[in-house]
């Protein structure tokens, strides 16, 4: 289904990071705030789910172990309720008061998650998330891409979620599911080898989120950068 609905402008940027369990988000998120702060660009951190007071309600209902009962379609549903309420009452105002937004996890896990891996279809999780957030996509999707086995042995030893809790091959298809996406929309997301060392992979986020900034528009934030 592809979107009537009109692009949303914004002076801000929007930056996503996606990928498997243990693949790094949280580590690399910590060092693009600084960078962005050290540029004195406002930068805002944020999740999915629970990005909100109304989210972290439907987080404790995604991830809690004990909910083994749950469906794909109402796991999806879920997802995206709390991603319309993140994108309306966190997200798009930030955005619109020119901020660098950076969120762990949206939308391409839902795609591939609930769409590829759940088995309910790419493009009906592709329309419901256009639905879901008025047809906003990130400026930028960063895939910290990372052979299973090394995601969960990086994990250690803390409790998981009821996703991580899910079969080997499952997230082997989720990390397939986020290199074909990659493929299927290579303007939009960029796969990066999480398997390098720790300041290997931020100075490859790094480049590529000053390559898309500078590409996307003449904007503040690209001027800021260049200070
Ligand atoms: N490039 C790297 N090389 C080795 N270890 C790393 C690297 N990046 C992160 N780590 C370590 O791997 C562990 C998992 O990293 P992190 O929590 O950032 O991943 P995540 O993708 O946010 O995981 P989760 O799915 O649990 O949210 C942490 O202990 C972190 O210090
Ligand atoms: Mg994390």
């Amino acid at each position: 289904m592809k979107s009537k609905r009109k692009k949303i402008s914004y002076p801000g940027f929007f930056i996503s990071f996606e990928g498997g369990e243990g693949a790094g988000k949280s580590t690399q998120i910590r060092h693009l705030v600084k960078y962005f702060t050290h540029h004195k660009i406002p930068v805002v951190l944020t999740l999915e789910p629970g990005g909100t007071a109304i989210g972290s309600k439907i987080r404790e209902l995604l991830l809690d172990p004990k909910h083994t009962e749950l469906k794909p379609r109402a796991e999806l549903l879920l997802y995206l309720a709390d991603r319309a309420q993140h994108v309306e009452e966190f997200i798009l105002p930030a955005l619109k008061a020119g901020k660098v937004v950076i969120t762990d996890r949206y939308a391409d896990s839902s795609n591939v998650y609930q769409g590829i891996c759940r088995g309910l279809g790419l493009e009906w999780a592709m329309a419901l998330n256009d639905y879901a957030t008025q047809g906003l996509y990130p400026d930028l999707a960063i895939v910290l891409d990372l052979p299973v086995k090394l995601g969960f042995s990086r994990m250690k030893q803390r409790v998981l979620d009821r996703m991580e809790r899910e079969k080997h091959s499952f997230h082997n298809k989720v990390r397939r599911g986020f290199l074909h996406l990659s493929q299927k929309y290579p303007k939009r997301i960029q796969v990066v080898n999480a398997a390098q060392t720790e300041d290997e992979v931020r100075a490859e986020i790094q480049k590529w989120v000053i390559d898309r900034i500078r590409k996307s528009k003449e904007n503040l934030i690209w001027k800021k950068l260049q200070k």
